[in-house]
């Protein structure tokens, strides 16, 4: 199937799926506050004064808003020590007004990101970067998935997009997004391959991928023209373009070109990601899902 003819490409847009989510979620907590229930709570700590993790902080908080989920930022100095990162985890912990706890990353290097991840409880790790939510998407059990792995594959198959079967080409293996989304993939019966910075031949892997998933996070790394014809492509990155405006690490152009199904950057994974926390959030208090959202 060639998709040279044009702009072929369908937009699998995460603006829009993310817009109707919300809508749900909103209609849910709203109902389970009517009937009595608590108001679903989120912490997020947000250490130190790095401008995008304000911005994301900001984000996130103004979507808890919109679905009725109250949001408390605690906002840190960036000289705080780990133990005393701990302890502020620890009285989140304890608070029964807060259903889930994020750390925002990256935090500064003098402390322990894993020593302070590990530290927020498994209920409450509405990020799923803990041992025990990743050891259990591992085990095809999962229990709090990381968002933005979640919000690729509630993008695909709200698309109707399953993976079963496809070769699944994973560029990127950090903790938060490649790995997490390899699992995913391999949860859905894809044929996955991870590809990172010691990987020989990336040309070679993409030219395989009947989907590609790109987290590098920097532009010039995957060439869009290696992509097969008729690829779904999935484009994690933020960029920054040199003229400031954020673009992916694919070029677009070209993309559209060659894909059938691709994601918008912005408006593809990262306002999903957002939502799934919201989704996740919305689990820990323990609310049922609205039945398409799954
Ligand atoms: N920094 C960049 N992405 C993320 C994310 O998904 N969660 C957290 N906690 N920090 C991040």
């Amino acid at each position: 199937m060639s998709k040279r003819d044009g702009h072929s490409a369908q937009k699998l847009d995460g603006l829009a799926l993310s817009a109707t989510m919300r809508d749900d979620i909103r209609a849910a907590i709203t109902q389970h506050v009517a009937e009595g229930g608590q108001v679903p709570g989120l912490a997020v700590l947000l250490v130190g004064s790095d401008p995008a993790s304000a911005v994301y902080v900001r984000n996130k908080s103004k979507a808890c808003e919109h679905t009725g989920i109250h949001s408390r930022i605690v906002r840190l100095p960036a000289t705080i020590s780990s133990a005393d990162l701990v302890a502020e985890v620890d009285r989140l912990n304890a608070d029964a007004s807060i259903h889930g706890i994020l750390v925002q990353l990256p935090l500064p290097p003098h402390i322990s990101t894993q020593t302070v991840l590990e530290r927020i409880a498994v209920a409450k790790d509405v990020d799923g970067f803990n041992a025990m939510n990743i050891g259990r998407l591992v085990l095809r059990d999962p229990g709090i998935r990381p968002c933005t792995p979640r919000g690729v594959m509630a993008l695909l198959h709200h698309h109707g997009i399953s993976t079963r079967g496809l070769h699944a080409v994973v560029v990127g293996a950090s903790n938060i997004v490649g790995r997490p989304m390899a699992l995913e993939l391999l949860l859905d019966g894809a044929t996955v391959t991870i590809c990172h910075r010691f990987t020989r031949e990336l040309e070679q892997h993409v030219r395989q991928a009947d989907l590609l998933v790109s987290a590098v996070g920097r532009t010039g790394i995957v060439d869009a023209d290696w992509l097969r014809d008729g690829a779904v492509v999935v484009d994690i990155a933020m960029n920054r373009a040199p003229d400031g405006s954020l673009c992916g690490d694919l070029d677009a152009v070209v993309v559209q070109q060659k894909a059938s199904w691709y994601t918008p950057v912005p408006g593809g994974v990262g306002p999903m990601t957002v939502t799934m926390l919201l989704l996740n959030t919305m689990q820990a208090a323990g609310i049922s899902l609205p039945a398409a959202s799954n």
